[in-house]
């Protein structure tokens, strides 16, 4: 059995007493309430990251929204994956649309990554999804294999393992309008199926597919209820103390 996972992805959003207040409430929540049945992690930004390993206390995993491609050297403004386990970091997410679109990253600067993080021993999220265009041209499951492939099947079995996907379509990022649950199902089944096809069956019955874009506490359950959606990646709604408990509620399961 898969434990579902929720993961918050804040973006570039909060100050500092703005952030520590949410990290402080999410650990007090999960504290009280959280029968580990669901695994959660919040991504923060990246200057917040040392107090909220400390601030979680174990409660959730914390994870960085980006590292750097190299290990380190003369690279003015980066921070390696290397640094950030350094300091706790235990996930760090990678090939996120708005880093493709807006940072021009490509697919093998995705790759140097991932490649980066698996080195650092922390957890790949990697995001993959298509857009608008893609999808309308019926287009969006090549668009995905090709990222799939171009980014993260290098991998030894044994490091592929460590990953977690993330299926976002970029025209559900932010939008409001989220993928249906027969959308969403159908594409994590390929991709599950494509990963069956490149490592093993085993693997790919491991894997841990999330969806994201525009998860909210009213669509959270019905994704949730997918056979091959095993969690989400939450950007405004991980915001809302209220707002992602609900959605990390949706995902226990129903005994
Ligand atoms: P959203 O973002 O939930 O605000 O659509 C999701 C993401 O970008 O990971």
């Amino acid at each position: 059995m898969r434990k579902k996972l929720v993961a918050g992805n804040w973006k570039s959003f909060l100050r500092y007493d703005a952030a520590m207040d949410l990290l402080s409430s999410l650990t007090h929540h999960l504290t009280n309430h959280n029968d580990n049945t669901v695994e959660v992690v919040v991504f923060p930004p990246a200057i917040y990251l040392e107090s909220a390993v400390r601030m979680a206390a174990g409660a959730y995993g914390v994870g960085a929204q980006n590292c750097s491609s190299n290990t380190e050297g003369a690279y003015t403004g980066e921070v390696t994956a290397n640094m950030l386990t350094s300091v706790g970091v235990q996930h760090i997410l990678t090939g996120h649309s708005e880093r493709r679109q807006l940072f021009g990253e490509s697919n093998d600067v995705v790759k140097d990554k991932i490649n980066r993080i698996t080195e650092a021993g922390a957890t790949p999220f990697f995001c993959c999804g298509e857009t608008l265009e893609a999808r309308q041209a019926q287009l969006h499951k090549k668009v995905v294999e090709a990222q799939l492939q171009a980014s993260l099947f290098h991998l030894s079995e044994d490091d592929f393992n460590k990953v977690v996907i993330a299926y976002e379509p970029v025209w559900a990022i932010g939008t409001g309008v989220n993928a249906t649950a027969a959308q969403a199902q159908e594409m994590h089944a390929f991709i599950r199926e494509t990963v069956a096809q490149q490592y093993s069956k085993e693997t790919a019955a491991s894997l841990r597919i999330l969806y994201g874009g525009s998860v909210k506490p009213e669509n959270a359950a019905e994704l949730f209820s997918c056979a091959d959606v095993d969690g989400a990646l939450v950007g405004g709604a991980s915001l809302k103390l209220n707002d992602f408990v609900s959605i990390i509620h949706a995902a226990k399961p129903l005994l």
